[in-house]
């Protein structure tokens, strides 16, 4: 309200347009002002409105599973789904990343901490827009703070040049080999909406969570 109130102001003093407020890089300090539980962050986040998903959004889709988790998996952003409901990965691709946690990492879906690099939906499901996702990405470096994974496992190439910075990384070439993520490792692989149309890349996806394994 406070906004929509001093945009009318603006009007009425004979604004018409204003550019896009451009993201600027976000401070190491900025995340010591964020709460430091799971919880109270995805309560500090309840009426984000830090960029346009918010306007589409049903529900902010924050993320779940074991606060102290050893694996975070980081997809790109909720879909239908997932905005209906606010719970992550609940979509066909969300059933089979449970399906590679259960029967490849042989541990349960509560075990492993599964999050976006956006918590709001893109509108027709498109990838997220550099804009959008670095206005998230704060809270999603907090989530890993807090989580403190040992190994994060970037689901698909919009996650993988989110998280790390590498635009023109090809998923194809860099999936497979774990990198150093801070104190984390990561490891880039094919998102699960991938391996829906292309079943061939399984295999892939199979050594590098055996790789993951390997590590644990
Ligand atoms: N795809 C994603 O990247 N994330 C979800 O939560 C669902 C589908």
């Amino acid at each position: 309200m406070k906004l929509l109130q001093s945009l009318y102001q603006q009007r009425a003093l004979g604004y018409r347009y204003f550019d896009d407020i451009k993201s600027v890089p976000f401070k190491k300090s900025d995340l010591s002002d964020m709460p430091s539980t799971l919880l109270e962050l995805q309560t500090y986040l309840s009426d984000c409105s830090l960029c346009n998903l918010s306007k589409s959004r049903k529900n902010i889709v924050f993320g779940e599973g074991n606060p102290q988790a050893d694996i975070m998996f980081v997809g790109e952003g909720p879909g239908e789904l997932e905005d209906d409901t606010g719970r992550v990965f609940v979509g066909r691709s969300g059933e089979l990343l449970t399906r590679i946690i259960e029967n490849v990492l042989k541990l349960r879906r509560e075990d492993v901490y599964i999050t976006n690099i956006v918590k709001c939906r893109p509108p027709l499901n498109r990838a997220p827009s550099e804009e959008e996702a670095q206005r998230c990405k704060p809270f999603l470096i907090k989530q890993i703070e807090i989580v403190k994974p040992k190994i994060i496992i970037a689901l698909g190439a919009t996650s993988y040049s989110y998280l790390t910075g590498d635009m023109d990384g090809k998923i194809s070439k860099v999936r497979g080999e774990m990198i150093n993520f801070g104190s984390a490792k990561l490891m880039p692989t094919f998102h699960p909406s991938y391996l829906l149309r292309n079943p061939s890349a399984k295999k892939e996806v199979m050594s590098d969570m055996l790789k993951v394994k390997a590590i644990l």
